[in-house]
């Protein structure tokens, strides 16, 4: 039995397309595409810094990942636009199933923590505004390192805070980039494979995949 499940945050507890939510200077299609871009720009900028060594917090890449998207879609903007699109970020919804199980996982005695790329400032107000901090003990963000996830020094931030061996650690996450990265850096993992999707096997293959967190409750209780 695991004694820690770290979970990735945006994509994987918090739902992306709740990103539309503070758009509504945009009708429903544009506000669809805009969103998409911004996450689709936010990962590629985030790869490219990661490989050309060029750490900016995340906030900031967000940020400027939004202005290209808003100039893709002909849209003029000032900071004040920039700020309230990105306060998105901040109120995500989060998966419906997810307060329920990180409350059981507690209740199993499992430590429950999150590893993300998002910086502090992103990540706690997401959470106050959700209120799913009383169930997640560990907050990891990798400003600390200066390293964007799918680093191998990422995912060793989770063992600086946890003194476990690696098999007594699962990570789960939705992004499958992710899931990769954690494979390789050694961690058993979940993919969470909300939409059906295909793997993108990159070298690595999940532990487990499930459809939603309810069946990683279901696979954690029939492997106790
Ligand atoms: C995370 C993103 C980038 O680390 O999904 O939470």
């Amino acid at each position: 039995m695991y004694k820690a499940i770290i979970f990735d945050v945006y994509g994987t507890l918090f739902d992306m397309s709740s990103l539309k939510k503070g758009m509504t200077q945009f009708d429903d299609e544009q506000a669809t595409s805009i969103s998409k871009l911004w996450r689709k720009t936010q990962l590629n900028h985030m790869f490219l810094k990661q490989i050309m060594q060029r750490y900016i917090s995340f906030d900031e890449l967000t940020k400027e990942a939004l202005r290209y998207t808003m100039d893709e879609h002909k849209i003029q903007y000032d900071r004040e636009d920039i700020n309230r699109l990105f306060d998105a970020f901040l109120n995500l919804e989060y998966f419906y199933e997810v307060p329920k199980i990180l409350a059981q996982l507690n209740n199993m005695n499992i430590d429950v923590g999150i590893l993300s790329n998002g910086n502090d400032n992103m990540l706690r107000p997401l959470i106050d505004n959700s209120e799913l901090g009383e169930n997640i003990n560990t907050v990891m963000s990798v400003n600390e390192i200066k390293q964007y996830k799918p680093s191998p020094a990422s995912y060793a931030l989770i063992l600086k805070y946890h003194h476990l061996k690696r098999e007594e650690i699962l990570f789960v996450s939705s992004n499958s980039w992710d899931v990769t990265g954690a494979t390789n850096f050694g961690f058993d993992t979940a993919w969470v494979n909300r939409q059906n999707g295909h793997f993108d096997y990159n070298g690595q293959n999940p532990t487990i995949t499930v459809n939603n967190l309810n069946e990683l409750i279901n696979w954690l209780e029939m492997n106790k």
